[in-house]
């Protein structure tokens, strides 16, 4: 059988990481048929619209994606075409993952955190008009539907992965009915796990707890423009963001998407790094019960980090993203499988 996977190769460095990805997943030997889909610019060029209404059908068929990062244009210009996903699919809780790769110097080794970010509403919907010139509104909108479903999977996370705490991250000292009505729902749901330790953090205070000391959380809940912004914090205690994958999930749909943009300095010089997009795909096998899949590329991945002659240049390599992933697979290829010890 063969998995059916709408693929976003995005733009900017979303071709080159998505195309690494999907060559090591394929030597896995897992079969997958790719329905390829665009968005965004490219899309707009071929179909006249940014969110084509093929790719939307490919997802409702298919409910898994695996997508590369897509431009939003800056100050103008078209809407953010993820966060348009993320609303039409309900893709409620966005979930990072933050861990350190053997021999990459960090400032912090052994990293273990899970950032669990609210992915459908509040300010990072966007939600503004100008009122009249020189005067905008932008919309905070919090319901408390969302606020319980992110709360509940955060703490079903925990119980199921024997995760230790949770943080709620906020700013209800000033933002009192939309952040109060986010901690609430944490508090309340809270009281079901009382194996799980609660806490609560301000959000500015969180930065400088986190540069300070990141061992001091486990898991933080975040209504998602702090999740956004503190995702791209805690990519840079293992390595940066060409590291740290993600996966945007809802009741019946999952994207799957390294936290990472499309890095336009970079872009079409072969030169990103696709570990971020490889782990992101990491978690979807995980998703569709393809563990053994995984834990190949894993240790594959592992590999090619201790050995360090083939690393990409933001993690003090000289390889290409293509030759990254070849020897990926070559270690793959030559490499006798452990039985999984952690998933
Ligand atoms: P970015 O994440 O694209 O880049 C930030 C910095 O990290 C750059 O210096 C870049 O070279 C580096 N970087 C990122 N990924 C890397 C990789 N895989 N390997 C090596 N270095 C890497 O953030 P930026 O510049 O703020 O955003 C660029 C565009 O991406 C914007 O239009 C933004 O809206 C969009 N974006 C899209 C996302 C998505 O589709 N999910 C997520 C974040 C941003």
């Amino acid at each position: 059988m063969a998995y059916q996977v709408t693929l976003i190769p995005g733009d900017g460095i979303g071709p080159e990481v998505t195309d690494a990805a999907v060559r090591i997943l394929e030597a896995t030997g897992v079969k997958f048929e790719w329905e390829r889909c665009n968005a965004g610019q490219e899309a707009y060029e071929r179909y006249g619209e940014y969110l084509p209404k093929e790719l939307l059908n490919s997802i409702e068929r298919t409910r898994v994606g695996l997508k590369g990062p897509v431009t939003t244009p800056i100050g103008g210009g078209f809407a953010s075409i993820n966060v348009a996903l993320r609303k039409h699919f309900e893709l409620y809780a966005n979930f990072r993952p933050i861990r350190n790769l053997p021999h990459i110097p960090t400032r912090y080794p052994d990293v273990d955190l899970i950032i669990v970010r609210e992915n459908t509403e509040g300010l990072y919907s966007g939600i503004e008009h100008e009122v009249v010139p020189g005067v905008v509104e932008s919309l905070k909108i919090i319901t408390e539907k969302a606020c319980m479903r992110i709360a509940r999977f955060a703490f079903e996370y925990a119980r199921k992965n024997k995760r230790k705490k949770i943080h709620s991250i906020h700013k209800a000292n000033i933002m009192k009915l939309s952040d109060g009505l986010f901690l609430r729902c944490s508090r309340a749901i809270s009281k079901d796990y009382p194996e799980i330790t609660y806490g609560e953090h301000i959000v500015d205070n969180t930065c400088m707890q986190l540069v300070m000391n990141p061992y001091q959380y486990d898991m933080l809940l975040l209504e998602n423009l702090y999740g956004d912004i503190i995702s791209d914090l805690c990519a840079a205690f293992v390595g940066g963001l060409g590291l740290v994958p993600g996966a945007n999930l809802g009741d019946t749909t999952a994207i799957f998407e390294a936290v990472h943009g499309s890095a336009p300095d970079i872009a079409g010089k072969n030169i990103a790094n696709p570990t971020a997009m490889l782990r992101s795909a990491l978690l979807m096998l995980r998703h569709l019960g393809e563990h053994d899949a995984a834990w190949r590329i894993r240790t594959a991945l592992e590999k090619v980090y201790r050995q360090r002659e083939k690393l990409t240049r933001d993690v003090g390599g000289k390889a290409s993203t293509s030759q990254f992933a070849d020897s990926v697979i070559e270690a793959m290829q030559s490499e006798q499988v452990p039985e999984p010890a952690r998933a």
